[in-house]
């Protein structure tokens, strides 16, 4: 059975998917200042800003181009050549060096989803900018989006790691399947970004109840945490923060054998609490104008921000 916040989560999640909506929303005054808690800005220079004050409070940085699903080979190369350009910029600040800051990429932005060729051309485009993070001295993960796009995403992350064999890969705890996933990659080199997952999933892949959720993702936990990979914990829940913690501290972990992550603009100060205890904290730091899909997730995952986004737009002035 799915619970009430459930339902208005899933319902928000398949708006997401209405151009009608999408107008609204991208229109609408409130958005831009809601947005940009979630995404410091549209522009290269936004993203390397925000990114340094990262580095300066002890915090390391992911950094996503905002983009996803695109069916045009003209969008999928300007996705590119922007992470291209992002790595040089940051590269030339010295924050890549030792995998500080690193990339994260959608293959469905890098025309994973192109009729015909489509993941041949994501994954051209996705070695490109891992040879450039390996010129920059850094590392890249791919992210995960929904469940149709599972197999797919962890065979392209098969064939880059032949190559670049510290290409990171996230696993979502909502899917049934995620535990078995996780014994398969927790193996020595092998970055795990474990997080609860943000898409609209039916009841025949995914846990419905937020309980069920949680209880997957500590199963999951303790794979990875047990095994011989690199884990990356990457939750705001501060149950599964400490649990996290106990279970490194079990396992005997050093504290750079695994690391802490969170998105940018949410929990900022126990992002900085971790930093400063001397666990290692990356921040996840979306920018770009594409902000749309990547707003509605986080909207859908706060009620309250829902709320305050609805009333918002509905009232006058
Ligand atoms: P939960 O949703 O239970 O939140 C715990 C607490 O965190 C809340 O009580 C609240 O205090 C705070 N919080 C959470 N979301 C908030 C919000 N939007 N606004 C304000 N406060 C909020 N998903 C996916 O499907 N594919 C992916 O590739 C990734 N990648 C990814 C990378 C990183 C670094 C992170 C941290 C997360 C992802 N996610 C993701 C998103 C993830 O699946 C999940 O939707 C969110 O992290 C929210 O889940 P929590 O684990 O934080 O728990």
């Amino acid at each position: 059975m799915i619970d009430a916040s459930g339902v208005l989560r899933q319902g928000l999640l398949q708006l997401a998917a209405s151009n009608r909506v999408r107008d609204l929303v991208e229109k609408a005054p409130v958005s831009r200042s809601l947005v940009h808690r979630y995404v410091p800005g549209a522009g290269l220079e936004d993203a390397v800003n925000a990114t340094r004050e990262l580095c300066d409070t002890g915090r390391m940085g992911t950094i996503d181009y905002l983009g996803e699903d695109t069916l045009d080979l003209g969008q999928a190369q300007h996705t590119r050549d922007a992470y291209l350009a992002i790595i040089s910029a940051l590269s030339e600040q010295g924050i890549t060096r030792g995998g500080k800051v690193e990339v994260s990429l959608k293959l469905s932005a890098l025309g994973g989803a192109l009729p015909g060729e489509g993941r041949k051309v994501a994954l051209e485009h996705a070695r490109e900018i891992c040879q450039a993070a390996a010129n920059a001295g850094t590392t890249v993960t791919l992210d995960m989006e929904d469940h149709t796009s599972t197999d797919a995403t962890l065979g392209a992350l098969r064939e880059l790691r032949q190559d670049f064999p510290w290409v990171g890969a996230v696993l979502q705890a909502y899917l049934y399947r995620t535990e078995s996933d996780c014994r398969a990659l927790a193996h020595e080199g092998s970055r795990v970004r474990l997080c609860k997952g943000a898409y609209s999933e039916p009841e025949s892949v995914a846990y419905q109840k937020r309980s069920e959720v949680d209880r997957s993702y500590v199963r999951c936990l303790k794979v990875l945490m047990e095994g011989d990979g690199y884990p990356m914990v990457a939750t705001h829940d501060p149950r599964l923060v400490e649990i996290a913690r106990a279970l490194a501290v079990r396992t005997r972990r050093e504290r750079d054998s695994y690391e802490f992550q969170m998105l940018y603009g949410i929990r900022p100060e126990e992002q900085r609490r971790i930093a400063e205890r001397g666990d290692q904290m990356r921040v996840y730091l979306p920018y770009g104008e594409e902000w749309y899909g990547y707003f509605m997730r986080r909207l859908a995952e706060r009620p309250a921000n829902l709320m305050f986004f609805l009333r918002s737009l509905t009232s006058k002035g």
